[in-house]
């Protein structure tokens, strides 16, 4: 077996910046609200003729991770695109990373775990990695949330929250013998799909029917959130699945270098911190400027610490997530 280690790693947020008080205009939300609830101050949204897309930049993130990773989109074996806001309802988003890319016909796989998307798409590639299968698979977390919220009063406990952006990072064989992924744990509960959910189009609720039904208060193609029942699931599973992983390694919560929690809101960042007596610069949060990227929010995060320095080599990093699903999950990374 290999091991397989981050050697590039990138991010690309849209210029476009929407402040607290420019959704206050559109919807009766305040400053204040938002931020004493989720801690954020601004988020980017694609703006009509930027030219971005979910897709689109998911492959200005992935160009980075590439260039950091001295490697060209030929060397790449396989795409893993982490999204809940792809392009088009089919095919995914990997394959039009693969077009835009001018990559060989290599494996285009989707991930659909909305906020542990990345995490999830990182044991993915993780494990074709160690087993010798490829050498190395480009992971992608990229959203376009702003093109399906309700950006009136009736969303705002779900629009004020959600940024778009991506992040992209290449998993490679570690030819180090040093360090490396040491490790992923994954879980889903299924039970509680519908306490953050968007119901439609699906099969269960189609085009046609949406038309038909028209409903005015239940409208499937928006997201709804239970952020009470969220909040509370989420804080017990991060604390959990973080304790996993560092004890199938032997290790502590004492030797975290860095935290990269998920981005869901910072109120959920902050109690882990406290939960687990990390100190500040043992977590890295960026949610205040960029909301909640969802798959994209980790890599996003990641990136940002890594190019402000917060990451060393020798450092053990700890990413973790837990969403819609619910699904949750860590990766415990020896840098
Ligand atoms: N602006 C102003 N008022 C608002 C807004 C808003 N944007 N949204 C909701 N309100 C109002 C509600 O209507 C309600 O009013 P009422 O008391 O008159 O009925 C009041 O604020 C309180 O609403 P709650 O939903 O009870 O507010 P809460 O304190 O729970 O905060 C929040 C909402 C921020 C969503 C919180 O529940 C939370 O943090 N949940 C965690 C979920 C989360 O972070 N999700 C992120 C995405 S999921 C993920 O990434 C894991």
């Amino acid at each position: 077996m290999y091991t397989s280690k981050i050697t590039g790693l990138g991010y690309y947020v849209p210029e476009n910046i929407v402040t607290n008080d420019d959704l206050s205009k559109l919807m009766d939300t305040n400053d204040a609200w938002i931020q004493e609830r989720t801690g954020i101050k601004e988020r980017r949204h694609i703006k009509k003729g930027d030219g971005n897309s979910t897709s689109v930049m998911a492959v200005k993130a992935s160009t980075i991770a590439l260039e950091r990773a001295k490697l060209v989109p030929n060397d790449i074996d396989m795409i893993v695109f982490a999204t809940l806001s792809p392009d088009m309802y089919f095919p995914g988003g990997g394959v039009e990373v693969q077009e835009m890319m001018g990559m060989r016909t290599i494996p285009a796989l989707d991930v659909r775990n909305q906020c542990s998307g990345f995490v999830y798409a990182i044991s993915v590639a993780d494990q074709f990695v160690k087993t010798g299968m490829y050498k190395n698979v480009l992971v992608i977390g990229s959203e376009n949330h702003s093109g399906g919220l309700d950006f009136t009063t009736r969303g705002r406990n779900v629009s004020v929250i959600f940024g778009d952006g991506a992040g992209a990072v290449v998993v490679s064989r570690n030819e180090t013998g040093k360090g490396g992924i040491l490790s992923t744990h994954l879980h889903s509960e299924g039970q509680h799909k519908n306490e953050l959910s968007l119901k439609g189009p699906s099969t269960e609720h189609w085009v046609p029917q949406i038309i038909a039904e028209n409903p005015q208060e239940d409208i499937p193609y928006y997201p709804v959130m239970n952020g009470q029942f969220v909040f509370k699931h989420a804080i017990v599973r991060f604390s959990e699945v973080i304790r996993e992983g560092l004890e199938a390694n032997n290790l502590e919560v004492k030797d975290i270098d860095m935290l990269i929690p998920h981005q869901a809101n910072l109120r959920i960042s902050q109690f882990i911190q406290h939960k687990l007596k990390l100190t500040d610069d043992q977590v890295f949060n960026n949610i205040q400027k960029y909301g909640n990227t969802t798959a994209a929010s980790i890599p996003i995060a990641l990136t940002e610490a890594w190019e402000e320095g917060k990451i060393k080599e020798g450092d053990l990093v700890v990413l973790a997530a837990f969403g819609s699903g619910f699904t949750w999950g860590s990766v415990i990374i020896r840098w």
